[in-house]
């Protein structure tokens, strides 16, 4: 009897499919006992791995090409690298320094489908707001892209990385549950209108638990608070406020300010910066608005 099975890949294989980031999973094979898979990773992508996935099984990843590197430890996987997880305590972040390709092969049942569950809910969140709102939806997009970058020159990394990163992505999913008549209005809003869309910043909590934790909900609840108090909805101020929440208030402010709306034309990115520099003290916490302004010097350099 023969002690080896031989599978035709391409008939086996499922669709790829589609993440958040659009990167691609491609299950090459799935069985009860182990699955193998390739994830076809961007570059600057971040790729998480959950400790809650490696509940009774071993997962290896191999890498078949590109570059990665572990943020926490800064240690670097190349071609042929093979990363073997039994056990880990928290979220382990891995980003991409070039395309990266992942042979990932994990013994226990099911090992790939939360990552495709929690994938799926995403997308379908973004789909939601995309389909309530445009604007909301390419500006969520652009904030999560410049919070990412000043969390990764902060060293932010594993779940602090992923958090934030969420918190970003959806920080205005609350405007789901907002009038559409109000959040698309052409012209000034008034007293009362202006209370219903403060109300965004927390109407999302029975979505964002659902999904997340409690700790990408604080983020979220915190995105319009200011150090000096005149935020909402609570008026937090200074250290009350978290560290991310301040992140994603810069990054937010700034693209709200340079982006074109129905009413007004955006600032220039020189003038939303200088506005920044007036209001850091005030409004935002001035190391950070010297992190997000060195963001761009580094850019041009
Ligand atoms: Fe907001």
């Amino acid at each position: 009897m023969s002690s080896y099975m031989i599978y035709k890949v391409d008939q086996v294989s499922d669709q790829p499919t589609v993440t958040e980031a659009s990167n691609l999973i491609d299950r090459i094979y799935k069985s009860d006992a182990f699955e193998v898979g390739k994830y076809h990773l961007n570059k600057e992508a971040i790729f998480y791995i959950d400790p809650l996935d490696l509940n009774d099984l071993m997962k290896t990843y191999v890498v078949l090409s590109g570059k990665l590197m572990d943020l926490k430890t800064k240690e670097i996987f190349g071609v042929g690298d093979l990363i073997l997880v039994e056990r880990a305590e928290s979220l382990i972040s891995l980003f991409t320094l070039e395309k990266t390709i992942l042979l990932i092969h994990a013994h226990g049942p099911s090992s790939m489908a939360r990552f495709e569950v929690n994938n799926k809910r995403l997308t379908d969140l973004l789909t939601d707001l995309q389909t309530k709102d445009h604007y909301t939806k390419e500006h969520s997009d652009r904030v999560f892209a410049l919070v990412k970058k000043m969390a990764l020159k902060l060293g932010y990394h594993s779940q602090a990385l992923y958090d934030i990163n969420k918190a970003a992505r959806f920080h205005d999913v609350g405007k789901i549950y907002i009038d559409n008549q109000i959040l698309n209005k052409p012209a000034h809003l008034t007293a009362d209108e202006y209370e219903a869309i403060k109300k965004h910043a927390t109407l999302g909590e029975s979505l964002i638990l659902s999904t997340f934790s409690d700790d990408v909900f604080k983020i979220i609840a915190q995105h319009h608070e200011r150090i000096n108090g005149s935020g909402y909805p609570l008026g937090l101020t200074g250290e009350s406020i978290c560290e991310a929440a301040k992140i994603l208030a810069i990054c937010d402010c700034y693209d709200a300010m340079t982006s074109d709306r129905v009413y007004s034309s955006g600032k220039t990115h020189e003038e939303a910066i200088l506005e920044l520099d007036m209001c850091a003290g005030t409004l935002y916490e001035p190391r950070l608005v010297e992190v997000f302004k060195d963001m761009f010097l580094e850019s041009k350099r």
